[in-house]
């Protein structure tokens, strides 16, 4: 199936494997996706929106109040053919399990209409992923209707320990979320 012209959001909060998500964004791009981006404050910290900005060759979204139309959050959630998070942090996890829209990015999470495909990508350190507390918020949000995850993986981690905690590779992503779409055609279709 062609992606060409599908609408993909893609948030990213404050994870090292940021860098995964330009290539990720990349994938996205060389099939025709439209694709925009949306940065928590903090990954804006880790990586320049430029990067992102320049990828897409379209703006990058991170603040609530910069935009002149005001509403944006809700344009973009509804926009949207698919909502990537890559990387999910455990903060950002914690936020959507628990309906807190105090960014853009996650007030466009909540915003999202729940047709839509929502797929996270966590990644953080093997005991942040193993924690009582990330693990209720994720058996939360897989309550939400269209949720998917992918990830995260078990291998060397950012503090060069083994674990289970590493984001998945952009390629994999990029398939699930070819596979959502193929999906949601064929729901259509019926
Ligand atoms: C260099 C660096 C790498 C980080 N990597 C991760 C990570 O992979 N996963 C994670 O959950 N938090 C990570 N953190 C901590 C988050 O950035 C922190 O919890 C932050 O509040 C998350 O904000 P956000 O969810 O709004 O983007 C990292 C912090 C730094 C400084």
């Amino acid at each position: 199936m062609s992606m060409k012209n599908k609408k993909i959001l893609v948030g990213a909060s404050a994870g090292i494997s940021i860098y995964k998500t330009c290539l990720l964004v990349r994938l996205f791009i060389k099939q025709g996706v439209e694709v925009r981006v949306v940065m928590t404050e903090n990954a804006a910290k880790l990586i320049s929106p430029v990067v992102f900005r320049s990828l897409t060759r379209s703006p990058v979204y991170i603040s609530m109040f910069d935009s002149e139309e005001g509403l944006e959050h809700i344009n973009l959630a509804k926009r949207a053919d698919v909502f990537v998070l890559a990387p999910a942090t455990a903060n950002t996890i914690g936020k959507i399990a628990h309906g807190i829209a105090d960014s853009l990015l996650t007030t466009i999470i909540l915003a999202l209409p729940e047709k839509t495909p929502l797929l996270i990508a966590p990644a953080m350190n093997d005991n942040m992923w193993k924690n009582v507390f990330v693990k209720e918020n994720i058996a939360k949000i897989r309550q939400r209707k269209n949720y998917y995850i992918a990830g995260p993986k078990t291998g060397v981690l950012a503090d060069g320990t083994e674990g289970e905690g590493r984001m998945a590779e952009p390629e994999e992503i990029f398939k699930v979320v070819k596979k959502i779409l193929e999906n949601e055609k064929k729901r259509f279709k019926k």
